[in-house]
């Protein structure tokens, strides 16, 4: 059994908890929340949407364990906000809900979707809320009531003092600020180096965007790693899951196989490189579609190079921007999905690396794509947060 001491709707609560014990589970049955709704309990349909450290998340595949000295917000702890009763009248009035089971997720996602996108037009809309699902299908009411508030509230947004702000990442970007990090082993003067000119053309904040920045060391010279990133299809076979049928100097087309425990998703598309040879940056900008979920993926991908004090190895700052709509939507904004982002970024470094010194990145020679599992790496995530819990590395 874990002890956790939590914020719940704003008191503080200690309770005791089996590790598997999901959040849901213990807001509906041990403190009598039945507003957290179950629906798929896979992730999938954003019924049980709670707020989390005020971020959405969905509490159906949260351990309770696992938010040890989080701020949890569930549907009942909005009594007192001034957006929610705003959102909550519009639902009635657009008849934005038939038999209610989707409502309290929608709403704190709506909430969510007011709080960032203040100008958000019908379809920034119908993309900030495509990852909670109504089986009643009720999605016109639900976009017109989301809407109008957003509409109504334009301009200075009056939000309750205990709401939390936007999400961290939507936040505009500041350029690549990387800290001096001692796990990447690099040299103070570097990372004040690598610091914080802005990256021209910067994209900036875009509604339904997301973005997830990440950095690794290359273990060649920063002419190397250069040449390297210049290979498309040769990069490709260091992403776990990517697959290329056509490359040129400046495109590329293919496909990126994902599976995420029971949905599987293949996005077939194209991609583009820009790169400045001045500045040692570049910008993948893709785009793909998978026919079996009807999700769509938008990512630009920017990286930058800074040569380390040691000559044989580069630092490389990647930002990752990206947006997805359809059933695979709900897991934009998850912090599990930084977790995911890291771990593949550190399988691509270490095929990276094995690819500048001559061998094979596991998988990824063999020219024929791995998947990537999320739905494996889920395990892992899991296990390297109740690792943390207890003070393991
Ligand atoms: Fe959690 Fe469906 S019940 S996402
Ligand atoms: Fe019935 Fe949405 S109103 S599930």
């Amino acid at each position: 059994m874990n002890t956790v001491t939590l914020t719940l709707n704003g008191e503080q609560t200690t309770a005791t908890v089996e590790p598997r014990t999901h959040l849901a589970d213990w807001l509906r049955e041990d403190c009598r929340l039945t507003g957290t709704h179950l629906g798929c309990e896979h992730g999938v349909c954003g019924a049980c949407t709670v707020l989390i450290d005020g971020q959405p998340a969905r509490a159906c595949i949260t351990f309770t364990a696992a938010c040890d000295g989080a701020d949890v917000r569930t549907i009942e702890g909005f009594e007192d906000d001034a957006l929610m009763a705003d959102l909550r009248a519009a639902f009635t009035r657009e008849h934005a809900l038939q038999c209610g089971f989707c409502t309290p997720g929608m709403l704190i996602a709506a909430r969510d979707v007011a709080l960032r996108a203040r100008d958000a037009d019908d379809h920034a809309v119908r993309v900030g809320m495509s990852g909670n699902l109504c089986r009643c299908t009720g999605y016109l009411g639900i976009a017109r009531a989301v809407k109008s508030v957003i509409d109504a509230r334009r301009g200075p947004v009056a939000v309750a003092a205990n709401a939390p702000v936007a999400n961290p990442a939507a936040r505009p970007w500041q350029g690549f600020t990387p800290a001096a990090d001692e796990s990447s082993g690099l040299a103070p003067a570097v990372a004040a180096r690598a610091s914080p000119t802005p990256v021209a053309g910067d994209l900036g904040p875009r509604d339904g965007w997301h973005r997830i920045e990440e950095r690794f060391v290359a273990l060649q010279s920063i002419d190397q790693v250069w040449a390297a990133f210049a290979d498309v299809a040769e990069l490709s076979k260091c992403l776990p899951g990517a697959e290329i049928d056509e490359a040129r100097a400046d495109t590329a087309k293919g496909r990126i196989h994902v599976r995420f425990g029971p949905m599987r998703a293949s996005f077939n598309g194209a991609t583009s490189l820009e790169r400045d040879d001045a500045l040692r940056e570049g910008r993948l900008r893709g785009g793909g579609q998978d026919s079996m979920t009807g999700s769509r993926a938008r990512a630009d991908i920017t990286y930058r190079l800074t040569a380390d004090t040691d000559p044989r190895r580069t630092l490389v700052s990647i930002v990752l921007d990206y947006n997805l709509q359809g059933p695979l939507a709900q897991f934009s904004r998850s912090g599990i999905v930084r977790d995911f982002t890291g771990r593949l970024v550190a399988q691509f470094a270490d095929n990276l690396n094995a690819r500048l010194q001559g061998n094979a990145p596991a998988g990824g020679a063999t020219g024929r794509a791995t998947e990537f599992d999320a739905g494996g790496m889920f395990w892992q995530v899991l296990w390297s947060r109740i690792r943390r819990l207890f003070g393991g590395r």
